[in-house]
């Protein structure tokens, strides 16, 4: 019996392959490496002495998947595959509903088949929209999302919902994740966006390097405590352990559950880059900027469900998560 991690190459998939693996599952990992690059699987396997199995294929691709069902005995889906970046969505709609809609539907096509009764999703705050208080409560009203990429989630978890309810022994988990930065202690496994980042952390670390020559903060007028924006970062390895709590709960109870998977803390721009440059002794020279569009002022998760159902909360501080990013930086 194995756990297929779908895009288990990227930044998270590759981090929670690695807690999988650790807690003994057997784990196979299918991506396409349209953002990622096959030496990973051989640093998972550094880390875990385990080599994952591992297949180069698109998820939208049916026989792909057909044939992986068929090598594998798979009880388990853990779904990462998914483009991501916010600012594309916006730009190429119709390859991110295809690409992010199609893969959840072609692998529900082959769990069906198979017998495979649980599926974990990796969701996204961003199904919250800008209206709701915080912090987030996973009862709270979903859609009204800012761009494409954030309603191929929303349209995710409709799809994966109506799934469970047709079919009550079907077992499946949407998690929402809030901000993610942080990389692997060993520095062999980090958030390696191509190109100039998008996210603040990368960004961060970029300009810390001197590979660009300073970080843009997006607006210091917001009503947030420093005026700049608040969001509820999470270190990578504690949601990639968030996953394996999923999973392992998922797996005796059948049904839809929808998890957040933050901190429950908010922190600035200008509080995380203090902490940085603290903690790494390093200089991040930056300037305000003009607000960025479709940014919302704050937004953190009420982290209680997963902590009450999972028995999962976040372990890592803001400074753990600084300090592994640099070290992966130095190293990457
Ligand atoms: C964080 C804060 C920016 C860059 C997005 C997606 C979300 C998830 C995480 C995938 C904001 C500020 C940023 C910079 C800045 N992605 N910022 N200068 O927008 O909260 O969330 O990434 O799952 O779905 O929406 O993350 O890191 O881009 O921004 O000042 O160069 O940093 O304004 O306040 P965001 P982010």
């Amino acid at each position: 019996m194995a756990l297929l991690l779908t895009g288990g190459t990227g930044f998270i998939g590759s981090h929670t392959a690695v807690e999988f693996i650790q807690a003994g599952l057997e784990t196979v990992i299918a991506d396409d490496l349209s953002n990622s690059t096959a030496d990973v699987v051989d640093r998972i396997e550094t880390i875990t002495g385990v080599r994952p199995a591992f297949v180069c294929a698109d998820m939208c691709d049916a026989e792909a998947v057909e044939a992986i069902f068929s090598q594998y005995d798979i009880e388990g889906v853990i779904h990462f595959a998914g483009f991501k970046a916010v600012g594309e969505s916006v730009e190429k709609p119709v390859e991110y509903y295809r690409n992010n809609l199609l893969s959840t539907l072609t692998l529900l096509d082959a769990m069906r088949r198979h017998g495979c009764k649980v599926f974990v999703f990796s969701s996204s705050a961003t199904v919250y929209g800008e209206n709701n208080p915080i912090p987030y409560v996973e009862t709270m009203q979903t859609g009204d999302c800012t761009n494409p990429y954030g309603w191929s989630k929303f349209m995710n978890e409709q799809i994966l919902m109506d799934a469970a309810k047709a079919d009550p022994s079907l077992s499946v988990s949407l998690l929402r994740y809030f901000n993610p930065i942080g990389a692997h202690e060993s520095g062999l496994l980090g958030d390696d966006p191509s190109g100039i980042p998008n996210n603040l952390m990368p960004y961060i670390t970029r300009v810390a390097k001197g590979e660009l020559p300073h970080l843009n903060v997006y607006g210091n007028d917001y009503p947030t405590v420093d005026g700049t924006g608040v969001r509820d970062y999470i270190h990578v390895v504690d949601l990639a352990k968030g996953h394996l709590a999923a999973y392992q709960y998922a797996k005796d109870h059948a049904g839809t559950e929808v998890f957040n998977l933050g901190s429950g803390k908010g922190t600035s721009v200008l509080q995380l880059v203090e902490t940085f440059k603290r903690v790494n002794n390093i200089d991040v020279p930056y300037v305000i900027a003009p607000r960025r569009a479709g940014d919302i002022a704050e937004f953190y998760a009420d982290a209680t469900k997963a902590e009450e159902v999972l028995h999962w909360h976040t372990e890592k501080t803001v400074e753990d998560m600084c300090r592994d990013s640099w070290n992966w930086e130095m190293k990457g």
